[in-house]
């Protein structure tokens, strides 16, 4: 009997390598990978290109019509890219002035109904790791496996600003600290399904590992769950 496949849901704070360790569970296990946040970026990036003024509820609904997201696959980048209105936006979507934003657009409500019917659909099928703050709690509250991932703040600063500099996106090492301690704050204090670890996640710290360590540790985690999924089927 093939394998059956599951969804695994990653949470966390900014930074802390949830789309590395993402990207390559999803290599692995031959599964799509979904950025959630990706998502919250590239609305952000509509709102700042046109200067819509998201302190208007009905402003943003109205708004929120005319943005088409999707996910396509980059061959040469191996990995899906995210499209607002069919333009690849990827490399404008990490921005720090996108950055300075996306926290205070992502606590609003019609913005964060708008992303979740479309990752909920995007599982229908299983078989997608997806990263975020609330994918756990509130997309796929039946995900499989449930991680939940934090580092110290000082390693998670390094690791961005490192990002930063290769991708060539000019920021100090001082902006970079405080935009992930403001985005920490309003993610995980605003109304709207704030980052929480789910009961049933597991955590993950990864201050003091490689990426190798990381990626055994979970692919053990994800070979348990694929066990006990296996045995409800037979039950
Ligand atoms: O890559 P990084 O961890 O810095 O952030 P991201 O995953 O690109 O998410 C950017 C922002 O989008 C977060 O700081 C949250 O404010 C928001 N977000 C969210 O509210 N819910 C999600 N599922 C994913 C992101």
């Amino acid at each position: 009997m093939a394998n059956p496949k599951i969804i695994v849901a990653i949470d966390g704070y900014s930074s802390c390598g949830k789309s590395t360790l993402a990207k390559q569970l999803a290599g692995k296990l031959g599964y799509n990978y979904i950025d959630s946040g990706a998502m919250y970026r590239a609305i952000t990036l509509y709102f700042l290109r046109n200067h819509i003024d998201f302190s208007q509820e009905e402003i943003v609904r109205a708004n929120l019509q005319n943005i088409h997201l999707s996910f396509e696959y980059v061959e040469a980048h191996h990995k899906s890219e995210i499209h607002l209105n069919d333009e690849n936006v990827e490399r404008y979507i990490r921005d720090l002035i996108v950055a300075e934003k996306v926290s205070e657009v992502a606590t609003i409500k019609e913005v964060r109904q708008f992303a979740v019917a479309q990752q909920k659909k995007m599982g229908n099928r299983r078989g997608i790791v997806m990263d975020g703050r609330d994918i756990g709690t509130v997309v796929f509250p039946d995900a499989e496996l449930k991680i939940f991932m934090t580092a110290d703040l000082e390693i998670r600063v390094k690791r961005r600003f490192e990002e930063l500099e290769q991708t060539g996106m000019p920021a100090t090492i001082d902006e970079v600290k405080h935009n992930l301690a403001m985005r920490d704050y309003i993610d995980s204090n605003r109304e709207e399904s704030p980052l929480r670890k789910a009961e049933d996640a597991k955590t993950l710290d990864n201050s003091n590992m490689s990426r190798d360590e990381q990626l055994e540790k979970v692919l053990n985690w994800v070979a348990e769950s694929i066990e006990l999924k296996k045995l409800a089927q037979v039950h």
